[in-house]
């Protein structure tokens, strides 16, 4: 796939569907800019502002963190250089108050939301998952202690970070999580399927098995 294509791309899924991790990799692919509003709250926890203690207050519940915030927090960072070539937006939107909010400043700036890649798991999958998931404390990369461990333990292949297990990962928290996914972010699915834009992806079975599946869904879309 030509990497100067400028798209920009959803990656939609419930909680551990494999988001940030499909995300990262074709955001290299196709040198897209890749943003992550978990990673970007969870970032922001290591300074004591107002965004951050908002922020950790909604996350450790399992909640969406108000749309004020989060919006205000996204445009702002797709208005920073380097994001004209094209975002993949990783657990953004999350409901239609954010899907609408994205369409308009797109808009404004003649784009708009190309395709949305979402990753469909059952739910007993994403438990397992999630409940063994470590991400880096630095560059955020995800690993599993059973599918994907680090070569070595507690360290980050990628920067050399620690890995350490996300507070919302608890089980309680998980099912608060998936609640909210259910209950607010599955109507995108709808929305954006309407508007012709959905990959629906198989998001079962290795990484790189999904990844080849992602990659052959967005080929079709845009190499002709
Ligand atoms: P966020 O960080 O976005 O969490 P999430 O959406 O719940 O998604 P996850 O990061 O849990 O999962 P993922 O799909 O990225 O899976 P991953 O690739 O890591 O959000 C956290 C919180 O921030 C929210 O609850 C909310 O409070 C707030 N927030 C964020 N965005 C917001 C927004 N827009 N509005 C309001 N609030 C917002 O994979 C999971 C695990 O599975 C890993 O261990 C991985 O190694 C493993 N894995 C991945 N793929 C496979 C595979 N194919 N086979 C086996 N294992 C796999």
């Amino acid at each position: 796939m030509s990497a100067d294509l400028k798209i920009n791309i959803v990656f939609l899924g419930a909680p551990g569907a494999g988001k940030g991790t499909q995300a990262a990799n074709v955001a290299q692919e196709l040198d897209l800019v890749h943003i992550a509003t978990g990673d970007l709250f969870r970032q922001a926890q290591s300074q004591d502002t107002e965004l951050a203690r908002k922020a950790k207050y909604y996350m450790e519940k399992g909640q969406l963190v108000p749309d004020e915030i989060t919006i205000k927090m996204v445009l702002e960072r797709i208005g920073e250089s380097g994001c004209s070539n094209g975002v993949i937006f990783d657990g953004f939107p999350r409901n239609l108050n954010q899907a609408e909010a994205l369409d308009n400043a797109l808009a404004d700036q003649g784009k708009t939301v190309n395709k949305v890649v979402y990753i469909k798991v059952a739910e007993q999958e994403l438990l397992k998952r999630l409940t063994g998931r470590w991400i880096c404390r630095k560059c955020q990369a995800p690993y599993h202690e059973v599918n994907s461990p680090p070569k070595v333990e507690g360290i980050c292949e990628k920067c050399g970070g620690e890995l350490y297990q996300r507070a919302d990962d608890k089980e309680e928290t998980i099912k608060e999580r998936l609640q909210v996914y259910f209950n607010e972010t599955a109507a995108l699915i709808d929305y954006y399927s309407r508007e012709g834009k959905l990959l629906e992806i198989d998001g079962e079975g290795k990484v790189a098995e999904v990844s080849e599946r992602i990659t052959a869904s967005l080929k079709e879309e845009f190499v002709r």
